[in-house]
């Protein structure tokens, strides 16, 4: 009886329990729908693949390696994943040619191998140059770190000594102090009547080359830091609550700018820089919607980090009329049905079992291009070359028509 009693109760409580679960479920739903497409474990995998598939025997990376080809760390414009697959694609009759010639085996891949190498060579442009101690000394007074701190012999009363940075390689560990300690220096800074100063460009590795140079290390420890996995720094992304506020190609927050449309493809410690300067903005915005402000682990900082610099990797969604034209015109019609309309010489791709993916469409176009080949010169056509974003918006055609036929 005395159940019964109590049954209205629970029951109650089971509601408020399912629309409090359902409310969370419904807030994290924009974060789980970004998970579209994976970043990669670890950049230099594709370290490897460069070897092994031949890329090496053509091609410089920073002036090193053969110079037949161009230098894949200098390219002039910087090119997301879509975009080196366009390039690649585009030369493949004249690399195909040169590497028979020099008796290179042609390398086929499977679309893990092609995203761990297209990963590879986005990531050249990550580390910068070392900074300039002179700059970094200059910098040490001009942004008001002397005031608190001291490195060397220099220290002052009541100053903060920085010797234990002089033994980091990496930047990523001074990003780390900045960030962690933000909230303190920002309020010590407040109190003394001084403004939170911007890192731009190269300061931080100035400043970095500072430290190193005047601190007093006094066992002559040298630490590196690992190079940071994008993949596991989405994941601190969303654990951290930056989807909160920020939005990652339309996914996500609001409250904040669309990293995707930010230029963060930039040296680890531009990017380092760009968040210790915004950190006292971004401190008052969590502060309004309760959130502490995190903390991170240097390897975690490192991971969050190259994360950022991975954001454009991808594109936003491409236009998929474009991409019906590009279909057309790109001769993929000739072979391939796709909404009731082209060939059969390939398999349809409305009925692919693949899960559409822009690497998946990237080493498929790659490991038939020999099959192309022939055709095109059977049926005297040139090789249809990508440029721009005629690769996304033909991505975008083929996935949503594939999603339409499923
Ligand atoms: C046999 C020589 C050779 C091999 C092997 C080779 N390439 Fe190339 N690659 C070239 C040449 C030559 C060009 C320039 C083609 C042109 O200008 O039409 C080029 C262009 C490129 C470009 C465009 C660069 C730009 O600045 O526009 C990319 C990206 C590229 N190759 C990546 C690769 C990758 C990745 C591999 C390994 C799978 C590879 N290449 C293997 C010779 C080669
Ligand atoms: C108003 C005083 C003040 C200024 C100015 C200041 N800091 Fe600090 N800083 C602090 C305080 C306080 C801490 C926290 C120290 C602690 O917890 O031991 C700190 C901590 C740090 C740490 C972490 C130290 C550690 O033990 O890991 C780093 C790195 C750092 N500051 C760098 C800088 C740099 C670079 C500048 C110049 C842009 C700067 N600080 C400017 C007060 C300041
Ligand atoms: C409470 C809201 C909020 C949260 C949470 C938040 N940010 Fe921000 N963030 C901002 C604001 C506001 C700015 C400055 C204006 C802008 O870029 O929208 C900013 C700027 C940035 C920028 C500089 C963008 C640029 O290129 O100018 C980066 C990078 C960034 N945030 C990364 C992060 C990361 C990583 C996290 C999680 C650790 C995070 N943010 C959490 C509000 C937030
Ligand atoms: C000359 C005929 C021909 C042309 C032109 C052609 N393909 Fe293919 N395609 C094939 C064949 C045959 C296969 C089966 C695999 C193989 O032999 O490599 C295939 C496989 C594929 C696959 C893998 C499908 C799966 O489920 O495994 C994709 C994706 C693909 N092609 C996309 C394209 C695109 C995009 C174009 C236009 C740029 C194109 N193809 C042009 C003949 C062609």
């Amino acid at each position: 009886m005395k159940k019964s009693k109590n049954t209205p109760f629970i029951l109650l409580v089971i509601l408020l329990g399912v629309i409090f679960t359902y409310g969370i479920l419904i807030s994290l739903g924009a974060s789980e729908e970004s998970e579209t497409y994976p970043f990669p474990e670890d950049p230099l995998k594709g370290r490897k693949l460069f070897v092994s598939k031949g890329c090496i025997k053509c091609h410089s990376i920073w002036g090193v390696g053969d110079p037949l080809g161009p230098d894949l760390a200098q390219m002039s414009k910087k090119q997301n994943l879509l975009q080196l697959a366009g390039l690649l694609w585009s030369h493949s009759p004249k690399m195909i040619e040169i590497m028979q010639e020099r008796g290179v085996t042609r390398p086929t891949f499977t679309p893990q191998e092609m995203g761990d190498l297209m990963g590879y060579v986005y990531y050249f442009n990550y580390f910068d140059q070392p900074g300039n101690f002179i700059e970094g000394e200059k910098l040490f007074l001009e942004k008001g770190c002397a005031e608190c701190h001291f490195v060397g012999e220099n220290g002052g009363k009541d100053k903060i000594s920085l010797d234990d940075y002089g033994k980091y390689i990496s930047p990523s560990f001074l990003a780390t102090g900045l960030w962690n300690h933000s909230p303190e220096i920002l309020s010590g800074m407040n109190r003394q009547g001084l403004k939170q100063p911007e890192f731009k460009g190269q300061e931080l590795a100035h400043l970095l080359a500072y430290l190193r140079g005047a601190a007093i290390n006094q066992n002559g420890e040298i630490i590196y830091a690992e190079p940071g996995s994008p993949k596991r720094g989405q994941d601190i992304f969303k654990q951290n609550k930056c989807n909160m506020c920020h939005a990652v190609w339309d996914k996500g927050g609001r409250k904040a700018s669309d990293l995707g449309r930010r230029e963060l493809r930039l040296p680890l410690t531009e990017i380092a820089g760009k968040l210790w300067s915004h950190s006292g903005h971004m401190w008052e915005e969590m502060k309004k919607i309760g959130l502490s402000f995190p903390v991170f682990s240097p390897k975690e900082m490192a991971d969050l980090i190259s994360f950022l610099y991975f954001i454009q990797f991808y594109d936003e969604e491409g236009d998929p009329k474009e991409g019906k034209k590009l279909f057309r015109e790109k001769t993929c019609i000739f072979c391939h049905a796709l909404e009731g309309e082209g060939e059969n010489v390939g398999p349809d791709l409305g009925e692919s079992e693949a899960h559409f993916s822009p690497i998946f469409l990237a080493s498929a176009m790659w490991n038939h291009a020999v099959v192309m080949e022939d055709m095109l010169e059977e049926k005297d056509l040139a090789w249809p070359r990508f440029s721009g974003n005629e690769m996304r918006d033909l991505v975008s055609y083929i996935k949503k028509a594939t999603e339409i036929s499923k």
